[in-house]
């Protein structure tokens, strides 16, 4: 990034767990052909890792010595760690409840926040999170916080576990969800919230589509849509 060229431009989404932000970043980067950065995928990988090799959630200096060395392939239909395969593994509650406890460390936080700058390439970058906007883009050409009631959010993660054969009631999913906006929301280092100069959505009664052709059009009116990367397809599905 300090090359002299102008850094490729980013579209940050940030917001909390079932606002939709991972679905809707990944239909973004699809249509404008895009690289996607799925933050909180990394967040899960160091959990899981961590899980996988017995060191505690609460040993800073160990998880940050393991984020340095683990190596992260993010496909557009696979996460590998190290070669294993981590897709689903990531995607289960007790990770959730994991990568919420590792990201309030900023030994961290600042080994993950290069790996996800390093992602900014051309012809653009779509990133969802928490604090993509606040913090590890705060230049970025667009920014989007999405935000859904805390119903809606443990309905929709309620599905997608359905989906994948999970069985978790929707009472606990509406206690986890909770549990995890305060710690988010109320953690020291990169706390979630809203960038002061990002475009808010409320996504509670919006349909996919509908959130995706409002994002768009913020794109069309900051003139970032133009360009060859238009044709290009790709993308992955997540959240
Ligand atoms: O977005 P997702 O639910 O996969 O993120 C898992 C956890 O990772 C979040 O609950 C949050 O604690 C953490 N996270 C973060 N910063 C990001 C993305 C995720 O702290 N940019």
């Amino acid at each position: 990034m300090s090359d002299g060229r102008p850094a490729a431009p980013v579209i940050a989404i940030d917001g909390p767990s079932g606002s939709g932000k991972g679905t809707i970043a990944a239909r973004v980067a699809e249509r404008l052909g895009w690289r996607l950065l799925d933050s909180g995928a990394l967040y899960r990988i160091v959990a899981w890792a961590a899980l996988a090799r017995g060191i505690p959630l609460d040993d800073p200096e160990r998880l940050a010595v393991m984020t340095r060395t683990l190596v992260i392939e993010q496909g557009a239909a696979a996460v590998r760690v190290d070669g294993v395969d981590v897709t689903a593994a990531i995607r289960e509650e007790r990770i959730s409840v994991g990568a919420a406890a590792v990201a309030t460390l900023p030994e961290v936080r600042q080994t993950l926040r290069g790996v996800q700058q390093g992602m900014r390439v051309a012809p653009g970058l779509v990133a969802d999170g928490r604090d993509m906007g606040t913090e590890v883009f705060r230049d970025a050409e667009l920014k989007i916080f999405l935000d859904a009631s805390v119903d809606e959010r443990a309905r929709r993660r309620h599905k997608q576990l359905m989906e994948k054969g999970s069985s978790v009631s929707l009472r606990d999913l509406f206690a986890s969800i909770q549990a995890r906006d305060r710690s988010d929301r109320n953690r020291a280092v990169s706390p979630l919230r809203r960038a002061p100069d990002a475009i808010s959505i409320d996504t509670t009664q919006m349909s996919v589509e509908a959130v995706v052709a409002e994002v768009l059009k913020h794109v069309e009116t900051r003139g970032l849509a133009a360009g060859p990367a238009r044709s290009r397809g790709g993308g992955q599905e997540n959240d």
